[in-house]
């Protein structure tokens, strides 16, 4: 198995593996040449998976992101969707638990009058995946080619994907092999797989939503804000405007976590329903969506158009729509009990009185993965019906004996692996907790200068 090199006949993966170990810059012309051959399945999973370690341990420069965020993009096909008279915006979030924003937001921008191609990724370690919360739709089809995409994107303003062997194939296999090898959490790898997917779409302008606390691949706030600077600079050297808001993960966003229970809560959020905090958030990136999309003028008459759009039914109308021309079921969407369904439910209580001071919120998404709900293996299916439901979030007063959270499970064992793991996740102490960390923490780019 011998890789075609970009530009040398002496290219070896070993040795650009040895390089990065060693802490040396490595030039364009290696990195596009492990990206080319690994996506051509000339390098084998075990040098990769070496070599994507080390960037974890030993970080990149930025000309080396720069090389590896376009290799990625090159890899496959990059749209042009010029011939769509608005304007195209996407979003893309770092990563959470609960994080179902990207389900309400693709068919809200849509409904006003904003295009969305949107290609989404699978669930990446303890976070969950759009299109695995896609696909717990039953008929959903998250591979669209390319012609089918477009089809469905110019007949009704939204649709959604993963990546393909057309379109951004290296961050297929790359990200595939990220989630099951303890090498997502590095803002090089992140940048890449994020910005080589989102330019590839042929968008205009994208929003990012960038995670942060204890359930976020970045966990403080500062290497958020390193990230979402990092990723806006992409962005901005590709010609595409780009913001970042970094957002709170440090518990989980809405009250359902796993595949079908998160899309019953896309419902509840696009009829009006469901949890605040989850709500806040999808009015608060619709409005930048709409904004940087040129149908608002400011990002406060976007916020304003949104609640509208939701209000009216109109964005739900959009998601059955959507929905249906990606082979799903629409009576779904009308009937959320027709999703699928886990066999049993066990609930969670409170040990004590007191109040509800924190959530490992890593933790409540990995036994969420435990339960099934995710991949511990490349070759793992997810079950789309597992999850978590919790009743109670930070700063709730709880009673000894209160339901905290009900785990949704089809296996005994798992289930007991998962229940473990939430109880240890919980804080409850006797006052309120000091600090309320805000939802909506800062806002990165020169887009955010101006609202
Ligand atoms: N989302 C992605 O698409 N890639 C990452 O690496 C992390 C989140």
């Amino acid at each position: 198995m011998n890789p075609t090199p970009a530009s040398t006949q002496t290219f070896r993966a070993i040795d650009v593996i040895r390089k990065k170990r060693d802490g040396v810059e490595l030039s364009r012309d290696e990195i596009e040449s492990l990206v080319n051959g690994y996506t051509r399945d000339d390098i084998p999973d075990y040098q990769i998976s070496a070599w994507l370690m080390a960037v974890v341990l030993r970080g990149m420069t930025r000309a080396e992101t720069a090389a590896l965020t376009d290799a990625m993009l090159r890899s496959g096909e990059v749209l042009d969707l010029s011939s769509l008279p608005s304007k195209k915006v996407d979003k893309h979030s770092t990563g959470g638990v609960g994080d179902k924003t990207s389900l309400v937001l693709a068919p809200l921008a849509a409904a006003a009058g904003v295009a969305v191609p949107m290609i989404s990724g699978r669930g990446l370690g303890h976070t969950g995946g759009t299109l695995d919360k896609l696909e717990a739709i039953p008929g959903f089809n998250v591979n669209l080619p390319v012609s089918e995409f477009r089809r469905v994107l110019e007949t009704c303003g939204c649709a959604m994907i993963g990546q393909t062997a057309e379109i951004a194939p290296a961050d297929r296999k790359l990200y595939a092999m990220r989630d099951v090898t303890g090498t997502v959490e590095s803002p090089y790898l992140i940048c890449a797989s994020i910005m080589s997917k989102k330019l590839a779409e042929g968008i205009d302008a994208l929003v990012l939503d960038v995670k942060t606390g204890s359930g976020a691949f970045m966990k403080s706030e500062k290497d958020a804000i390193f990230l979402a600077e990092l990723m806006v600079e992409t962005g901005e050297r590709m010609g595409k405007q780009a913001v970042a808001l970094i957002t709170d993960m440090d518990q989980p966003l809405g009250n359902m976590i796993g595949n079908a229970l998160e899309v019953v809560e896309v419902v509840d959020v696009l009829r009006g329903e469901g949890p605040a905090d989850l709500r806040l958030l999808c009015i608060e990136l619709a409005g930048w969506m709409l904004y940087m999309g040129g149908v608002s003028d400011t990002v406060a008459g976007g916020k304003k158009q949104s609640e509208k759009l939701i209000a009216s039914g109109k964005a739900l109308d959009k998601f059955r729509q959507m929905v249906e021309l990606q082979g799903g079921d629409p009576r779904t969407i009308d009937d959320p009990i027709k999703l699928p369904q886990a066999n049993s439910t066990v609930t969670i209580a409170s040990p004590r009185n007191g109040y509800l001071a924190s959530m490992q919120c890593e933790e409540i998404g990995t036994a969420c993965v435990i339960l099934g709900g995710g991949r511990e293996r490349k070759e793992d299916s997810v079950d789309p019906t597992v999850g978590i439901v919790l009743h109670k979030k930070v700063g709730d007063v709880v009673s000894r004996g209160e339901a905290l959270a009900t785990i949704h499970y089809n296996a005994e064992a798992r289930a007991a692996s998962a229940r473990q793991l939430l109880e240890k996740s919980y804080q409850i102490q006797d006052s309120p907790p000091l600090d309320k960390r805000p939802l909506i923490h800062r806002v990165i780019g020169k887009a955010g200068d101006k609202n």
